[in-house]
């Protein structure tokens, strides 16, 4: 028995000519879509379309739900190519991708969803969607999760209070298909803007262009000392130029960056040398060996052209050679993890939500604070050797953020 929860009922039951139903994710959106496409096809000559980004999309999210949804009110079986399902009611359902949205022209519409919008590009719909439901004065429903503030943003935005359109915003939870408990999970892998936008259908401020949006100046960047009592980390990525690593501790849940090397057309037995150099101090206030856990970029496992030892017999060679002052033991996957893995779990690191005490603090000394200004688009600290001119890191260029935590 299908049947619709509260809020899929309260956009189902507006009879206003377009809709905008934000939504977090797993709401039971797509679910809605199908309902409504029936509904629309249910007459004689009636034409219901279901537009995804791509048509592969569409075919992914939609195509199997949708004929289980229809089989009794077949009137032939579905074409599997044109994504089409006629009912014995004479009215069609189609699907489509707006990935070649001109190629959408020619047919007259009843009815139009317009699933993840936000991700449909902007044009689709004054250029080729919107004219095709003049001549039947056809309705639509324009459905999404948040991206930023985006086409999306500015269509809900405009919508609000307009004559025949009205918007609906409803969050994951009082979509009522995820369990609490889920959500909870949920909060602690997500740094607080995802999850704000992606289960409580927020728009966020994403468009800063930045990565790191979470890295915060005032909060971020303090003093940091050494403490003996607590290992140190040495985060390496082998890239030639320049060569960065970074060496701090982590403390309960704090992260402390003590130091960073970037180090310019380098190699990993200078990486080595600088470690040597710069963790030395540390050796101040204690006798015993210091702990240390390596993490690092899994490429380094692979020989480079014309070297006798990969990069991590490099560093395992140098705490062979000081093995009365270093204990190190080493963290390398055999593969990174998903570039968009590692920047999320760096903004949920430095995020901050001082209303429930919720502190995760990375309290830069040294040159860090340039990597981190850098990601920021903040000013290089004066007195610093590293460039004058900051680039942020934009998001196309996201892999250039190797931070190994
Ligand atoms: N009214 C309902 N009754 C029963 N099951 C439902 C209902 N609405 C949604 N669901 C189920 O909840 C799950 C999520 O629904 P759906 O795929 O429509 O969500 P969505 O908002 O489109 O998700 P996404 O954000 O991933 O696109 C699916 O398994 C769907 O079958
Ligand atoms: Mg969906």
């Amino acid at each position: 028995m299908i049947e619709l929860k509260p809020p899929q009922w309260k956009v189902f039951m507006s009879e206003s000519r377009f809709r905008v139903l934000v939504a977090g994710r797993r709401f039971g959106k797509t679910f809605l879509s199908l309902i409504e496409l029936c509904r629309a096809a249910w007459s004689p000559g009636r034409l219901a379309w279901y537009v995804a980004p791509t048509y592969k999309q569409a075919k992914r999210i939609a195509w199997k739900p949708l004929k289980q949804m229809t089989r009794p009110y077949w009137a032939s079986p579905p074409n599997e190519t044109d994504l089409r399902v006629e009912l014995i009611t004479g009215g069609t359902i189609c699907l489509r991708g707006a990935d070649n949205y001109d190629a959408l022209r020619g047919d007259g519409l009843d009815f139009l969803i317009l699933d993840e919008y936000a991700s449909i590009a902007p044009e689709a719909w004054p250029e080729v969607l919107r004219p095709a439901l003049a001549d039947r004065e056809g309705r639509a429903l324009f459905i999404g999760t948040p991206r930023g503030h985006d086409h999306f943003f500015d269509l809900y935005s405009k919508a609000q209070g307009q004559k025949h359109w009205a918007t609906f915003q409803f969050t994951t939870e009082q979509g009522g298909n995820v369990s609490r408990a889920e959500l909870e999970s949920a909060t602690h892998e997500l740094d607080e803007r995802t999850y704000r936008q992606e289960f409580q259908a927020s728009f966020e401020n994403v468009n800063t262009g930045l990565v790191y949006y979470a890295f915060d100046l005032a909060a971020n960047v303090g003093e940091c000392e050494y403490d003996p009592r607590h290992p140190i980390f040495w985060t390496l990525d082998f890239n030639i130029n320049p060569m960065v690593s970074l060496i701090g501790q982590t403390v309960d849940d704090w992260v402390y960056v003590l130091d960073e090397l970037v180090l310019h057309d380098s190699n990993t037995e200078w990486a080595s040398n600088e470690f040597r150099e710069r963790t030395l101090p540390f050796f101040r206030n204690t006798m015993m060996p210091m702990r240390v856990s390596v993490y690092g970029d899994a490429t380094g496992n692979s020989k480079r052209s014309q070297a006798s030892r990969t990069d991590w017999q490099i560093v395992r060679d140098l705490f062979g050679r000081y093995k009365t002052d270093y204990k190190a033991t080493f963290h390398v996957n055999s593969s990174n993890p998903a570039v968009k893995d590692r920047v999320n779990c760096v903004n949920a690191r430095l995020r901050i939500n001082p209303a429930n005490g919720d502190y995760s603090f990375i309290p830069a000394a040294n040159s860090s604070f340039w990597t981190w200004s850098a990601c920021a688009g903040r000013p290089t600290p004066m007195g610093t050797s590293w460039p004058k001119s900051i680039n942020p890191i934009p998001i196309a260029r996201m892999r250039r953020t190797h931070w190994a935590t």
